[in-house]
């Protein structure tokens, strides 16, 4: 069991701007031993602990840091998602390939959705456009392609990309919910995406990082023809998290998740992050009135060892988008534990990530199996 205790005294002492000498003589003990107690070379007498509470208008639980103050109980990560995502270029192009099989996607196109017509796509929140690329070739000669996304770097490498896979259509930065007002004089791109009325409006692992999907989805139907189709694509975070085998690693280590959806709950609770979107959005989509809703379960299940094309790469990729990197870990534990973990939770989920990267570090043959858990919602705007 990790520790869960964090005595927060020094920190606590500092923030009140008072010297252990001040601190000593309210516990009437020396400032000696204040200064051992800080240091951990020894923990106050039980007894002491509500005086030392009380004296900084706290908890016992708090002052111990088994869980945290008051004020810092929630702290969003999400709070500006626009720079959150400009600086997450690196991280989809690395985890974007590993998604689909194509001919997976080839046979929704032409079994499932029977699409023969050229086509508008409209792809909201489209990142750097990866669906585009993966979709427009399979449709029909002459459809077109209309990706918007709310982060600047991801459309400026999005345009890049379409023209070099000669992709007709075009990339727009705009927020699809709170779009750009377009007068004369205005953003053509903002007329251009919001002037037009779409065969297909889809979305791909937007919908799980956003507090509103209903909100969402209603806009992608706004912008939807009659009969058009709407498809929702999302991981659900409980397959992805249970979705990993590594040879020669305990199973039962990589299954443990302990805390985790205190951790994703206090998101969702907290009108950011959706942990269950995936299986969240056949329901949004009824309630807003999709008709003939299936969902699908993309069949991508990558099982990575060393005979494989860039197996190196695919390694390394796949270590920088779970975040193996030891140096991150104090403060993915600090951050977990203000989102809802216990101290020990936070601790261990750490520990488990370190040990993962350690064995991927030092393993250079290593064979591993992931599966994404992506669901395929879909529907038709009546
Ligand atoms: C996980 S990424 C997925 C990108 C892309 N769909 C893909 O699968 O590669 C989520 C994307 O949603 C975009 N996004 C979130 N809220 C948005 C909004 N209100 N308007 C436009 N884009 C938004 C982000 O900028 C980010 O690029």
């Amino acid at each position: 069991m990790e520790n869960a205790i964090h005595f927060r005294l020094e920190e606590l002492r500092k923030a009140k701007h008072i010297t252990q000498q001040t601190l000593a003589e309210y516990c009437g003990v020396s400032f000696q031993t204040v200064s051992k107690w800080e240091k951990g070379i020894n923990l106050p007498d039980i007894t002491m602990l509500p005086l030392l509470a009380s004296f900084f208008g706290i908890s016992i639980d708090e002052l111990l840091g088994v869980v945290p103050l008051k004020e810092e109980q929630y702290q969003s990560i999400w709070e500006d998602s626009e720079g959150f995502w400009n600086q997450k270029l690196d991280y989809l192009q690395r985890t974007r390939g590993y998604s689909w099989n194509e001919d997976y996607l080839q046979f929704l196109v032409e079994k499932v959705w029977k699409i023969r017509e050229p086509i508008h796509v409209l792809d909201c929140g489209c990142g750097y456009g990866y669906m585009g690329v993966l979709l427009m070739p399979l449709l029909p000669e002459g459809s077109k392609y209309t990706g918007v996304d709310i982060a600047q770097n991801l459309v400026e490498q999005g345009k890049k990309i379409l023209k070099e896979n000669q992709i007709l259509g075009e990339i727009v930065q705009d927020d699809f919910l709170h779009p750009k007002v377009w007068d004369e004089t205005g953003k053509e791109d903002a007329k251009f995406w919001q002037n037009q009325k779409y065969d297909i409006v889809l979305c791909q692992s937007v919908l799980r990082h956003i507090g509103n999907a209903k909100e969402f989805v209603a806009k992608m139907l706004s912008m939807a023809k009659t009969g058009a189709l709407i498809v929702c694509i999302d991981t659900n975070r409980e397959f992805e998290c249970t979705g990993l085998y590594v040879d020669g690693m305990d199973y039962a280590d990589l299954c443990d998740h302990t805390g985790m959806w205190k951790y994703w709950k206090k998101e969702f609770e907290n009108g950011e992050r959706d942990y269950a979107a995936a299986m969240r959005n056949a329901y949004v989509m009824k309630e807003l009135g999709v008709k003939n809703i299936e969902i699908r379960m993309n069949d991508k299940v990558s099982f990575v060892h060393p005979e494989i094309e860039r197996y190196e790469q695919v390694k390394e990729d796949f270590m920088e988008s779970e975040n193996l990197w030891n140096e991150k870990y104090e403060g993915v534990c600090e951050m977990l534990f203000k989102h809802g973990m216990t101290r020990a939770e936070a601790k261990g989920f750490c520990k488990r990530k370190q040990e993962l990267g350690d064995f991927l570090e030092n393993h250079p043959d290593v064979c591993y199996t992931r599966f994404r858990g992506k669901m395929i919602t879909f529907g038709y705007k009546a």
